[in-house]
């Protein structure tokens, strides 16, 4: 789902066009709908138009203004640390699979670009994941090890054009990175007209299939189609259980101007906090964008000290002349480590579903989308069993899948049961709390002006209460990552229904 973010807009919002696609009016008929217009569902959306069918795209909210509006944007294989356990969980040959398919995302990203002539500041750079503390040096020189056993073009070395030292990393060469956002506003306008179309503010409320056909009901008319792609970041309609096998996680960025060179490579550290580097352009100068900071959604007491924090690091690192945008996003995490591309359940051949990027959603919600556009048109893809939503977890994922449904139950039910002591008399204003009015509990924010806003701090999900994001002045939920804002609108699914407004004295 795509909705501006009013508060903390990214780099990539405030550097490109206010979109406006049309709503969608009335019931229709397609061939495929795609839902979600982020880099997975334009990629499907653009793929199969080529192909010759007609395809409706439906975004909740802008072209590329949620997740994909929101990342680093970093177009590389190299995705921290990854390939070693890759190795151990599936073998040479799985681990082979995900890097393939990760190159082959970046080169749809190239392809795409040039086929339908978008000027998204696409450039090759290197690669690298470092670190500063000598005892990860080995685990640095095992992920070079298993990357050229992958064949990538992997180096060691300690010679980075980073600020300060670090004691190893690992270079793969020919990356790339982009402008998200110019990227997907390319590829929407080269899906829009000739039969296919891209609807925003069109927010899907259900999916279903019977005999061979699907219905997308919206709420502004429904579409019939022979095939339905969810490229909601986490499917809404979710009959495989995808929450469970998922859990969001949230980081934060910030862009600079510097008083000094600007790092050419693109860079992640290892450990935690984790730092990430790359380079941009603003206004025609060039500029770093600084990341980290990454936390379970919806499980933070104050954000804003995880922006004071990157920005703290920041200016001790770099010689910063201004900070010029700071935003946040978040991502699902799949079990296994490996994102889910393929049949939202194995009783729906129609449904089609993309999630668990791992916050690596530029190449891998790339491939997601060479994937799904196969899929439909009846193309053999190389890497669709190993990304396939039917597959078996490595014994590993079972713990991880464990553990975080733990995580899960522990806030549904250690939430609702934790007694709230405030009431809404307490908050001042721009604080908000879940507090007591009478019996019940209320989500309250009051704002700067004073104006309470009231709301049922019930999930509208699966019943989880939600938390108060200090820095994006929204409502998050710990279970599965639903976001609404301050007057209980959802600006993040899965959940698809508002929160529930309450009558309180203010
Ligand atoms: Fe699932 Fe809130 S997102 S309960």
């Amino acid at each position: 789902m795509g909705s501006l973010n009013e508060t903390n807009p990214s780099l990539w919002v405030g550097t490109s066009e206010v979109t406006r696609f049309h709503e969608l009016h009335g019931d229709l008929s397609t061939d495929v709908v795609v839902v979600g217009a982020g880099i997975a569902g334009l990629t499907t959306a653009a793929l199969l138009k080529g192909d010759g069918a007609r395809v409706v795209v439906v975004e909740a909210g802008r072209v590329a203004a949620g997740v994909t509006g929101y990342t680093t944007a970093k177009l590389t294989v190299l995705h921290g640390l990854v390939f070693d356990d890759l190795v151990e969980a599936f073998g040479e040959e799985g681990a082979r699979e995900y890097a393939d398919a990760n190159v082959a995302g970046m080169a749809t990203v190239a392809d795409l670009a040039v086929r339908h002539g978008i000027d998204c500041d696409l450039e090759r750079r290197p690669a690298y994941t470092y670190t500063t503390d000598a005892a990860m040096v080995d685990k640095v020189r095992a992920e070079v090890s298993a990357a050229q056993r992958l064949r990538l073009d992997a180096t060691f070395t300690t010679e980075t054009d980073l600020p300060y030292p670090v004691e190893a990393a690992i270079r793969v060469a020919d990356q790339a990175q982009f402008h998200p956002r110019k990227y997907c506003i390319g590829l929407a306008r080269a899906i829009d007209g000739a039969g296919s179309a891209v609807y925003e503010a069109t927010r899907a409320l259900s999916v279903d299939e019977e005999d061979g056909r699907c219905t997308v009901e919206t709420d502004h008319g429904t579409i019939t189609a022979g095939h339905v792609v969810q490229a909601t970041h986490l499917p809404f309609s979710d009959s495989g259980g995808f929450f469970a096998r998922t859990h969001p996680m949230r980081s934060y960025a910030i862009s600079a101007r510097l008083d000094g060179p600007v790092p050419q490579g693109m860079y992640l550290s290892v450990g935690t906090p984790s730092r990430s580097v790359r380079s941009a352009r603003m206004d025609g100068e060039e500029v770093v964008i600084l990341g980290g900071e990454s936390h379970k959604v919806g499980q933070d007491p104050d954000t804003r000290e995880r922006y004071a924090a990157l920005e703290g690091w920041a200016r001790r690192e770099f010689p910063i002349r201004s900070i010029d945008y700071r935003w946040s996003a978040q991502d699902f995490m799949p079990v296994d480590h490996v994102p889910f591309v393929g049949q939202v359940s194995p009783a729906s051949e129609r449904v089609l579903v993309a999630t668990g990027f791992k916050k690596w959603g530029m190449s891998n919600g790339s491939a997601a989308g060479v994937m799904l556009a196969d899929r439909i048109a009846g193309r053999r893809n190389p890497f669709a069993d190993f990304f396939d939503t039917n597959r078996a977890n490595p014994r590993q994922s079972l713990k991880e899948l464990v553990k975080e449904n733990a995580n899960v139950v522990k806030r549904f039910v250690g939430d609702r049961l934790r007694t709230e002591t405030r009431s809404i008399a307490d908050l001042a204003p721009g604080e908000a709390a879940v507090v007591v009015e009478g019996t019940e509990r209320v989500a309250a924010y009051r704002d700067e002006a004073g104006a309470v806003h009231a709301l049922s701090p019930v999930c509208t999900h699966m019943g989880c209460t939600v938390t108060w994001n200090t820095a994006e002045t929204t409502w998050d939920c710990p279970c599965h990552g639903s976001r609404f804002n301050c007057d209980g609108e959802v600006i993040q699914g899965p959940a698809v229904k508002d929160l529930e407004p309450r009558e309180v004295q203010a």
